[in-house]
C-alpha cells in the first residue's frame, strides 16, 4: 500500500482555516510590547524603591550626622532640606513659614555673606557664631558649598555647620588655667623674695626699737616702719596664698559652721547699708584649709558690698549640696561636691572686666583703694582645693560668684543633693 498512501495533510487540507485571530507574527508582536510595557513598569517600580531606599538611607544617615546640614534654595535662600541636628538648633520645621528662609532663622551677619558667596559659584569655609531665635549664641566652624546643574547654573547650596561652642570654652578655661598657673608660679616666686627681704627689715627695725629704747624721736619712725612693713608681709602672705597648691594644712571641717561665722562677721563689720542674708543646708563638711576658704567668703562679701555701695543692697550666700556627674567649665564634678554662692545686687560688671578679674593685681579701683588681688586669692584657693569659680554678671544687674567644691569621700555620708 505503499503508494496509497496518502499524506492526509496535504490531500486533506483542513476544510476550516484554523481561528487564529492574531496571526502568529502579530501576535508575538503584541505580547511583545505587552511585555516590554510590564518590564519597563517592573523596572519603574524597581528603580522608584531603589530610589526610595538610597533616600531614606541618605536621609537617615544625615540625621544621624553630628553636624547642621541644610540644603538651599539658591535663588530666594528657602530651605529644601534639613537634618534632625538642624531642628535641635533651629526649631521644628513644623513650626516654620511654608518657604522658610534660612536667614530668618537666626542672627548671623558672615553667614548672610556666606551665602551670597556660595550663590557666586564659590565655596565658603570659616567659623563664627550665629545667635538663635531662642537667644541661644551658637559658635560654629562650616561651609557653604554651591551645587550646580549640568549646565552650570548655581541651583542649590549646601550649608554644613559643627557646634563648637563647648570646644571654644574649653579652650578658653584651658588658656585661663595656663595663664593662671603662669602668674602664680611667677607671683610665688617673687612673693618668697619678697617675704624675706621685709622679714630682714622688720627684724632690724625691732632691733633698733630695743637699742634706742621707747623716749627715742625715732621711735614713731620705727612704728611706721612695722606698720608699712606689716601690711607689705600680709601682701606677700596672699600672693603666697594664690600660688600655693598644697594641702599640708587641710583637715576635714564643717563648712556650714564655717560660713555662718563669716556671714555673722560681714554682717557686723560691713557698712550699714549692706543687708546679709544666708541659706545654708546643715552639716555640710568638706577636707580643706579653713582659714583659706575664711578668706574665700571675706574676700567675695567685701567685693560684693563694694559693688553695692553708696546705695547699699543685699548680698546672699548659699551654701548647698550640688550635682555630682555635672560638668563645669573644663571640669567634671563626678563625686559629689557642694555649692557655695555669693551674689550681691551690686553695680555689676561688663565682659571685659569679667575677663581680667582674677589676673593678679587688676582693680578698677582708684589708686590705694584696693591691690587687685583679692579675687586672684580667691581663684588660688578655689582650685587649690580642687573646686571650681564660674562668675555671671552683667553691668547693673549684680554678681553671682558660684564656687563647687568636692567632697571628700570619707565626708559623704549624709549628703543629700538638693
Ligand atoms: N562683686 C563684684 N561686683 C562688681 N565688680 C567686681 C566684683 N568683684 C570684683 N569686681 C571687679 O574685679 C576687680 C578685681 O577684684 P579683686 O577683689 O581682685 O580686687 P579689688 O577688690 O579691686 O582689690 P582688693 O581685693 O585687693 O581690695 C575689682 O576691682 C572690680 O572691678
Ligand atoms: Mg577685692
Amino acid at each position: 500500500m505503499g503508494t496509497n498512501q496518502v499524506d492526509h495533510s496535504s490531500r486533506h487540507p483542513s476544510p476550516l482555516p484554523t481561528h487564529r485571530p492574531f496571526g502568529p507574527g502579530k501576535y508575538a508582536s503584541l505580547s511583545d510590547s505587552r511585555y516590554r510595557e510590564s518590564v519597563a513598569v517592573a523596572k519603574d517600580v524597581r528603580e522608584k524603591r531603589q530610589l526610595e531606599e538610597t533616600s531614606n538611607r541618605l536621609s537617615s544617615a544625615l540625621d544621624q550626622v553630628m553636624e547642621v546640614i541644610a540644603i538651599l534654595d539658591a535663588g530666594n535662600g528657602a530651605i529644601i532640606y534639613s537634618n534632625a541636628l538642624f531642628a535641635q538648633i533651629f526649631g521644628q520645621p513644623s513650626h516654620w513659614a511654608p518657604k522658610q528662609m534660612f536667614m530668618d532663622l537666626f542672627e548671623c551677619r558672615i553667614l548672610a555673606t556666606a551665602l551670597e558667596q556660595a550663590r557666586s559659584g564659590q565655596a565658603w569655609t570659616g567659623r563664627s557664631s550665629l545667635k538663635t531665635l531662642a537667644g541661644k549664641t551658637i559658635t560654629f566652624e562650616g561651609t557653604v558649598s554651591p551645587v550646580r546643574t549640568v549646565e552650570g547654573t548655581v541651583e542649590s547650596l549646601v550649608v554644613r555647620l559643627r557646634d563648637i561652642t563647648l570646644e571654644v570654652e574649653k579652650d578658653r578655661h584651658l588658656r585661663q588655667a595656663q595663664k593662671m598657673d603662669a602668674l602664680g608660679a611667677v607671683a610665688g616666686g617673687m612673693a618668697h623674695d619678697f617675704n624675706n627681704l621685709i622679714g630682714a627689715i622688720l627684724n632690724a627695725a625691732e632691733l633698733i626699737e630695743v637699742q634706742v629704747g621707747p623716749d627715742s624721736p625715732i621711735q614713731r619712725k620705727l612704728e611706721i616702719i612695722q606698720q608699712v612693713g606689716g601690711r607689705a608681709r600680709e601682701l606677700s602672705a596672699q600672693i603666697l596664698n594664690f600660688s600655693r597648691r598644697t594641702d599640708d594644712t587641710w583637715i576635714p571641717f564643717d563648712l556650714t559652721g564655717l560660713v555662718t561665722e563669716v556671714a555673722s562677721l560681714l554682717q557686723a563689720t560691713l557698712p550699714k547699708n549692706v543687708e546679709v542674708r544666708n541659706d545654708l543646708a546643715q552639716g555640710i563638711r568638706i577636707l580643706g584649709d579653713p582659714s583659706q576658704l575664711h578668706q574665700v567668703i571675706m574676700n567675695l562679701g567685701i567685693n560684693g558690698s563694694q559693688a553695692m555701695q553708696p546705695d547699699g543692697g543685699v548680698l546672699s550666700i548659699h551654701l548647698q549640696p550640688a550635682e555630682a556627674g555635672r560638668r563645669v567649665g573644663d571640669q567634671s564634678f563626678l563625686e559629689p561636691c557642694v555649692l557655695l554662692t555669693i551674689e550681691d545686687t551690686g553695680c555689676g560688671m561688663d565682659p571685659l572686666t569679667m575677663e581680667r578679674i582674677f589676673e593678679p593685681f587688676f582693680t578698677t579701683k582708684e589708686l590705694g583703694q584696693g591691690t587687685g588681688l583679692g579675687l586672684s586669692v580667691v581663684y588660688g584657693i578655689v582650685h587649690g582645693h580642687g573646686g571650681n569659680l564660674q562668675v555671671a554678671s552683667e553691668p547693673g544687674k549684680g554678681s553671682s560668684f558660684k564656687i563647687r567644691l568636692p567632697v571628700h569621700p570619707d565626708l559623704r555620708k549624709g549628703l543629700a543633693t538638693a
